[in-house]
């Protein structure tokens, strides 16, 4: 970088807590500053008659049939296709498929060990903290190669084809997959959710001033990663494999990787477009934002805020606008605040031209990273929201459930589960059918009632049961092609699947973010990140499942599915941790003493570790000091014993977070460091992790004396 002397970027004040509005500009076009899209009068909890329900005879999940991601030690199995070798002479070949048993080992049990890593303070330091007795190091950054023959990163000299061989920008989502039984070698597999062409671009003026080439660099830098990475020393570290023929390494981008259209509304007339007059294949991926890793050694992806790569919804017919609506795309104005002017490089970006473009949009995207020849799918069985990310258990019949969240301020909370069963063994008969089971099953969606709406006023105080809690349902919406909502196909249904959740009079929720099964409980996590327009005037109220007003900090919501069985139509719920300061009246943490746990702000992403700890990740810390990662375990006694484990840059948010099955590597993706108002590349308001300008990357925090982590 330049010597040149560095203004100091703007903390600005703003309406949407902490985050800076440069990252509300390109994390979600601005979606806060447009009208909330569920306008629907779909009546919320201050109009349901409180249902008191007796928790007793709930049975808990206890231990399930579940399967988890196999990582050396004991529950990984089956040998490293031997193409993997970095030296292996040849031509470049494709593995065979893995073995089932290298992802999938049964694990039983609950979890409920205590943490023992010292909590770290909040902070505001430009640089990641972890506990004392941890390291960490930055496993692969923004312009890396990827690919083999992959440029290294030059500033100065980017184009679409270099960045599409190079890690692309603000990576979100974080897979770890194991290539051996020897916990070796592994794939990492990331999303790149979005680019800030602020802190990407020397120079930068305006959207609309970039070149159509520097337009396609953004292209290229969205979508998804597959690295092959290697444990350094018999340690927790991991570093990239720098190589030999590297067979998986590949980018996934918005504008170069075709997708087919899986399910009952593939082919349907809303997802035809001139270009794919079938409606079954579409090129590119958006806003990819969590996801998860599948028993069947698969990723996960969610579209998310697709809406703001659209212009032209002003020029769609009338009948057309309130399904552009009700997905946040200005139906107003031809280029809306945020307008990422994504049309200048491909017409099919403008609505004007082609009104169907969005509805490809907004799914649930599966990758195979052990096949790189096979292209990924958009399976629409699981609904079109902007999804948060997708999380998979197989339950006890051998149906997978997959857990759903739609983030938006006031909208829904999901689960589909699966027509077929999972099949078990290592054959490729077996694997090539549980790559087809999100094709087709039953989309639900939830909806909570509550055991103390009478005493429930915004503040936050909890009731006097004891708990913010209730019984709850899964209301079907659509099960292979059959439509359950009155008046809508099947195909409307999953295209539309938020005028679904309308109808059938959904939970209005404080933006659903990360949903997750325990593998060991079969109890479902729900990050409820925040909703600034809870209890607003003409908003809804809030709710025991959303207990406050102008919510600032956000809530974790815990599933208890009926008699542990992930595919049951009923459930009982409860709010283990309202989050915010512990000093804060209005924060739960399950009891516990709040005088031993740390603040925690905006939970988005959720993980288990192999106790059975739950690990949160932060998006955007209300409380004014940098985002980060904590744990806290949710049986025994120590639930709600929640501690901070790492905190990232300035301007940055913790994304993934992923812990290997052998409980020695945590994985983080820093995302969009320095990203605050007043920016630059010339400017820069953080120097992660090169000293010099800011880059998004992926970091391994580990134990320095090899034990596991947390514990
Ligand atoms: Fe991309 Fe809901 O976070
Ligand atoms: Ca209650
Ligand atoms: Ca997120």
């Amino acid at each position: 970088m330049s010597d040149r002397p560095r203004l100091l970027p703007l903390l600005t004040t703003h309406r949407h807590g902490s985050r800076s509005p440069m990252t509300c500009l390109y994390r979600c076009g601005n979606a806060c500053d447009h009208p909330v899209p569920n306008r629907s009068d779909n009546p919320y909890f201050g109009d349901l008659v409180d249902a008191e329900v007796s928790r007793r005879g709930v049975v808990r999940a206890g231990a399930v049939g579940a399967l988890v991601l196999g990582f050396g030690g004991a529950v990984a199995s089956g040998a490293a296709p031997a193409a993997a070798a970095p030296d292996a002479a040849g031509p470049p070949t494709v593995p065979a498929v893995p073995e089932i048993s290298d992802f999938a080992a049964p694990q039983r049990g609950t979890g409920s060990g205590a943490l023992t890593f010292k909590a770290i303070p909040p902070n505001k330091l430009d640089t990641l903290v972890v506990p004392n007795g941890y390291d960490h190091s930055v496993v692969i950054r923004w312009g890396d190669p990827v690919v083999p023959d992959g440029p290294g990163f030059d500033l100065h000299r980017q184009t679409a084809a270099r960045q599409a061989k190079q890690f692309g920008y603000n990576n979100d989502y974080v897979g770890v997959l194991p290539l051996d039984r020897q916990g070796r070698r592994a794939l990492l597999v990331v999303n790149h959710e979005y680019t800030n062409e602020d802190l990407m671009f020397p120079g930068f003026t305006s959207q609309d001033a970039l070149s159509v080439e520097q337009v396609r660099v953004a292209m290229a830098a969205h979508g998804m990663s597959v690295v092959e990475i290697e444990r350094v020393d018999g340690t927790g570290q991991w570093q990239v494999v720098r190589t030999g023929r590297r067979p998986y390494n590949r980018r996934v981008t918005a504008h170069g990787t075709r997708f087919d259209l899986t399910g009952p509304a593939a082919g349907s007339a809303f997802l035809k477009t001139a270009a794919d007059p079938r409606g079954r294949v579409v090129i590119g991926t958006l806003n990819n934002c969590a996801g998860g890793v599948t028993p069947w050694g698969t990723v996960l992806s969610g579209e998310e805020n697709f809406n703001q790569y659209f212009v032209g919804g002003d020029a769609v017919a009338d009948e057309v606008k309130p399904k552009l609506a009700r997905y946040g795309i200005s139906t107003t104005a031809r280029y809306p605040s945020g307008s990422r002017r994504w049309e200048r490089a491909d017409e099919r970006f403008d609505l004007a031209k082609h009104p169907n473009e969005a509805n490809r949009f907004g799914w649930i995207v599966e990758i195979d990273p052990f096949d790189p020849e096979r292209r990924p799918r958009k399976h629409t069985a699981l609904g079109r929201f902007k999804h948060e990310g997708a999380n998979v258990i197989v339950a006890r019949d051998g149906h997978v459930v997959a857990y759903l969240g739609d983030d938006e301020r006031f909208d829904y909370l999901y689960k589909f589960v699966s027509e077929k069963k999972y099949r078990t063994g290592d054959s490729r008969a077996a694997r090539q059918h549980n790559l087809s089971l999100l094709e087709s099953g039953t989309l639900y969606v939830a909806k909570l009632d509550q055991t103390s709406a009478a005493e429930i006023d915004g503040s936050g105080r909890l009731p006097a049961d004891g708990a913010f809690d209730g019984r709850g349902s899964w209301i079907k919406l659509v099960s292979g092609d059959r439509s359950y909502v009155p008046g809508m196909t099947a195909a409307e249904v999953l295209t539309f699947t938020r005028f679904a959740g309308d109808q059938v009079g959904a939970t209005k929720m404080d933006r659903p973010e990360d949903v997750e099964p325990s593998l060991r409980t079969g109890k479902v996590y729900v990050a409820l990140t925040n909703n600034s327009e809870r209890g607003a005037a003409g908003r809804p109220a809030a709710d025991e499942a959303n207990p406050r007003n102008a919510n600032r900090h956000g809530q974790i919501l815990e599933l208890v599915e009926d008699s542990g069985d992930n595919t049951a139509e009923a459930f009982a719920w409860s709010l283990p941790i309202v989050c915010g300061d512990p000093a804060d009246p209005s924060t739960y943490f399950a009891g516990y003493d709040k005088t031993k746990v740390s603040p925690v702000s905006c939970p988005d992403n959720v993980a288990f570790d192999a106790a059975g700890n739950l690990w949160i990740s932060t998006d955007g810390n209300a409380l004014g000091s940098n985002d980060g990662l904590f744990a806290t375990p949710v049986e025994g006694p120590e639930r709600g014993h929640l501690k901070q484990f790492l905190t990232v840059p300035v301007g940055a948010e913790t994304c993934g977070p992923f812990i290997t099955a052998d409980n020695r590597s945590v994985f983080v993706a820093v995302q969009h460091p320095g990203e605050l108002t007043g920016a630059s590349v010339e400017n820069p308001a953080s120097n992660w992790p090169d000293g010099d300008i800011a880059k998004p990357g992926v970091v391994v925090a580990w134990r320095l004396d090899g034990a596991p982590i947390g514990t």
